[in-house]
């Protein structure tokens, strides 16, 4: 494939529409995904057609953009749609942080024209799009920083997708990955293919073969293995959200990942920009776990893959403890130890 459609995008100007490359169509197909309306928006991020924490929080932001009311886009109506897209998915943080963004915006523009309102909002949406563009970068140069001294064709592990798929930029996690292809460290990254969802075979991996980055494809529960053997260097992972301890949510597997890097000695890296971070609350314990539904397991793929009505647990993420994470590698720097109080004294700013 020559050209890859933007993961995000905003056509035409404050009459224009949301376009979403339909993850849910990946490896086979790369298909634009047409989002006129706040339901169109919140549909698509619920079916994962848009995923990944910051790509979610930048799709929010336009998705406000869609929300005439009856009289056209008014105050109430920005409110509204923001209240609504808050219920699209429970986890990431990044689409709360981007809902008050808009939510603060509207009220800032409370008296201006509908007009004016309309401009203002979707000149916000292109800023938080921006500003995840230049959060990506950022954490690519503090993570190849931090991995410099790996040798030439070192192993990373990853899980789930935290590439350009997953945000409005290169991605973290990948984007990390991408930074030490550029300065020629040629990594290879063992792929956990990220069961029910595969988010790893269908997303991670078509987004290095694009790049000509070399990668191979595991199951999830080949990874012991693959690290026994010590074909892994390092481990990067992206989140969805950061509790205040350091205590890092992400894509379900993740926190057995960094189990079996701590067995076998390789370092955990997490990688995620300063909004992933929730410091309201204190610790993982308190981040609401998004349950989906029974056929992502039974039948994800397509036909039966479980007796038709067994019991299934579906959790889309699980929660990783500090002591387990090496680094966090943010936009602003990298946390090392983690701990509540580095969390604290790198992310007391706002984000
Ligand atoms: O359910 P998903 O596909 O939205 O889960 C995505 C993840 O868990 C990613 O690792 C996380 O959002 C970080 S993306 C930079």
């Amino acid at each position: 494939m020559n050209s890859i459609p933007a993961t995000v995008r905003w056509e035409d100007g404050v009459d224009g529409h949301l376009v979403l490359l339909d993850q849910t169509r990946l490896p086979g197909e790369a298909v634009e995904l047409h989002c006129r309306t706040v339901e169109d928006v919140w549909q698509a991020i619920r079916r994962l057609a848009v995923r990944g924490a910051p790509a979610i929080g930048v799709a929010a932001a336009y998705g406000v953009c869609l929300s005439p009311g009856p009289r056209g886009l008014t105050f109430d109506s920005v409110l509204a749609a923001c209240d609504y897209l808050a219920t699209s998915r429970p986890t990431a943080v990044n689409l709360f942080w981007a809902l008050d963004r808009m939510r603060a915006l509207a009220r800032a523009c409370e008296g201006v024209a509908d007009g004016e309102l309309a401009e203002r909002l979707l000149a916000e949406a292109r800023a938080i799009h921006a500003d995840d563009v230049a959060k990506c970068a950022a954490i690519a140069r503090h993570g190849a920083d931090l991995l410099a001294d790996l040798p030439p064709g070192s192993g990373i592990l990853t899980h789930c997708n935290a590439g350009a798929l997953a945000t409005g930029g290169d991605g973290t996690a990948l984007g990390v990955v991408f930074e030490l292809a550029r300065r020629g460290k040629r990594p290879h990254v063992w792929v956990d293919e990220t069961r029910p969802l595969l988010q790893g075979a269908r997303l991670t991996a078509w987004e290095l073969v694009q790049r000509g980055v070399g990668c191979t494809l595991i199951c999830d529960s080949m990874a012991a293995e693959v690290m026994r053997e010590g074909r892994v260097a390092a481990a990067v992972v992206g989140a969805d959200r950061i509790a205040a301890n350091g205590d890092a949510a992400n894509k379900i597997g993740t926190y057995g990942a960094a189990l079996l890097a701590a067995a076998h000695d390789v370092p955990f890296y997490v990688a995620a920009p300063a909004n992933t971070f929730d410091l309201s609350i204190a610790s993982g314990d308190l981040i609401p776990i998004e349950q989906r539904p029974a056929a992502e397991v039974a039948s994800g793929s397509g036909p039966l893959t479980a007796p038709a009505g067994v019991a299934v647990y579906n959790p889309a993420f699980d929660v990783t403890p500090p002591r387990l994470i090496r680094s966090i590698i943010t936009d602003r720097g990298v946390i090392q130890p983690v701990n509540r109080d580095t969390v604290a004294r790198m992310l007391g700013r706002s984000r």
